[in-house]
């Protein structure tokens, strides 16, 4: 089993990374292999909307994107990663989502189990879990459910509330991890 978690955050080492690597370590004590991709590590150029990969099957733009195609084809559950931004979700998560329509087009994604976790200072983070859970239906994802982390300044979802009430943003985000193991292993 491997699980992928994805960090759309420009911020190298900032609260989406933090979260999204709690999950996966949770995902790992489970026994579970786990990948972390950075999108900030990364060139990745929004869609152009040329629609040759509805024929090909393939996005004929050469960039980074073609490791997280991989990536994510390889794994069993993707964990998705975004800061708050005006209330949605990253530039840069919003490339990587809007360059798996040839994942959707060939049903690439389909059946394989997805998380959201949300990084923001104050507002948007219920509104972006909505956001990424209608990308996961869309693509044909088993969702496992998702989280949230309050915090502005880098590290501060390590002290910061969860979403929920009763967790914190760090045992929301462990939550998620174990969560999604869960999930795999009742549908496969
Ligand atoms: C361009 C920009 C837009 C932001 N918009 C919001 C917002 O709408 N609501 C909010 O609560 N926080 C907002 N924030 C704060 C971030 O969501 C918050 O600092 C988050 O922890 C950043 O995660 P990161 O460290 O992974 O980048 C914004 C930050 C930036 C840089």
């Amino acid at each position: 089993m491997k699980i992928v978690g994805i960090v759309c955050s420009p911020r190298k080492g900032g609260n989406t990374e933090i979260l999204v690597g709690e999950a996966l370590d949770a995902a790992r004590s489970e026994g579970v292999e786990t990948e972390l991709i950075r999108v900030a590590d990364m060139n990745i150029a929004p869609c152009d909307g040329c629609g040759s990969c509805a024929k090909t099957g393939v996005c004929r733009i050469e960039d980074d994107m073609q490791s997280v195609y991989r990536s994510f084809e390889e794994a069993d559950g993707i964990i998705f990663g975004t800061p708050s931004y005006f209330s949605n979700v990253s530039a840069q998560a919003k490339a990587v989502i809007d360059r798996t329509y040839v994942s959707l087009l060939h049903g690439k994604l389909r059946g394989k189990v997805a998380a959201a976790l949300v990084a923001t200072r104050r507002i948007g983070g219920g509104q972006i879990l909505s956001i990424l859970y209608s990308y996961f239906t869309v693509q044909g994802m088993m969702i496992a459910g998702g989280g949230i982390g309050y915090g502005r300044k880098k590290g501060d979802v390590r002290e910061g509330p969860g979403g929920s009430p009763v967790f914190t943003a760090i045992e929301e985000a462990q939550a998620v991890g174990r969560r999604v193991v869960k999930t795999i292993q009742k549908v496969s």
